[in-house]
């Protein structure tokens, strides 16, 4: 059973990292469909019924974005709201269309992970700031999973560091 990786970036054509993640999985297309929401609706206007029935055909899906402002590109955040109605992701007994499937955040960060813990300089972790997510597909009865993050590429956007997290990020969709 492939996996569906919905990619969130508002501007991929002028990313570094999340461009790359997408350029290694579009190399094993019998392991990975990527749906990149901004090049599928570039008006913002969401088709929420394909958006539904793309969803429903995986076990497995993966949201993939650039950590901005310590939370997610707001089109995201805009997908949930439209996206997880009433009667599909939640609230009758014909609903909870997610239940089950196995779903996790994939997120390029730009501050060093050593930041982002309790004793750090931003107090949180990125489990805690993605809380919100957490609660809202255990809400709707998905097996969310524990996130992938690669740090650091505001202060080393080297080819090196890049390609650094190809693997990292290969490994984690392999046990996922
Ligand atoms: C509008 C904006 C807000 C950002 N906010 C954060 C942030 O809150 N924390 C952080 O660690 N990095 C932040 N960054 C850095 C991005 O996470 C980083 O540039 C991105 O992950 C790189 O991915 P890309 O090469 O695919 O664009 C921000 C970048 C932008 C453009």
């Amino acid at each position: 059973m492939k996996t569906l990786v919905i990619v969130i970036h508002p501007d991929i054509r002028n990313s570094i990292i999340n461009k790359r993640w997408i350029e290694e999985l579009n190399k094993s297309p019998e392991k990975y469909d990527i749906h990149l929401l901004h090049e599928v609706y570039p008006n913002g206007k969401i088709d929420v019924s394909a958006e539904q029935k793309l969803v429903e055909q995986y076990s497995k899906i993966i949201f993939q974005f650039p950590l901005y402002w310590f939370n997610c590109p707001p089109f995201l955040k805009k997908w949930l709201d439209e996206v997880l109605t009433y009667g599909w992701a939640y609230g009758s007994k014909s609903g909870y269309k997610l239940s089950g499937k196995k779903i996790a955040l994939a997120m390029s960060v730009g501050i060093d992970e050593n930041e982002y813990t309790q004793t750090g300089k931003y107090n949180y972790t990125l489990e805690q700031l993605t809380a919100p997510f957490e609660l809202t597909f255990t809400y709707v009865k998905a097996d969310y999973q524990p996130l992938f993050a690669y740090y650091g590429i505001e202060l080393n956007s080297s080819r090196e560091w890049i390609e650094r997290s190809v693997p990292l990020y290969k490994n984690f969709l392999k046990s996922f």
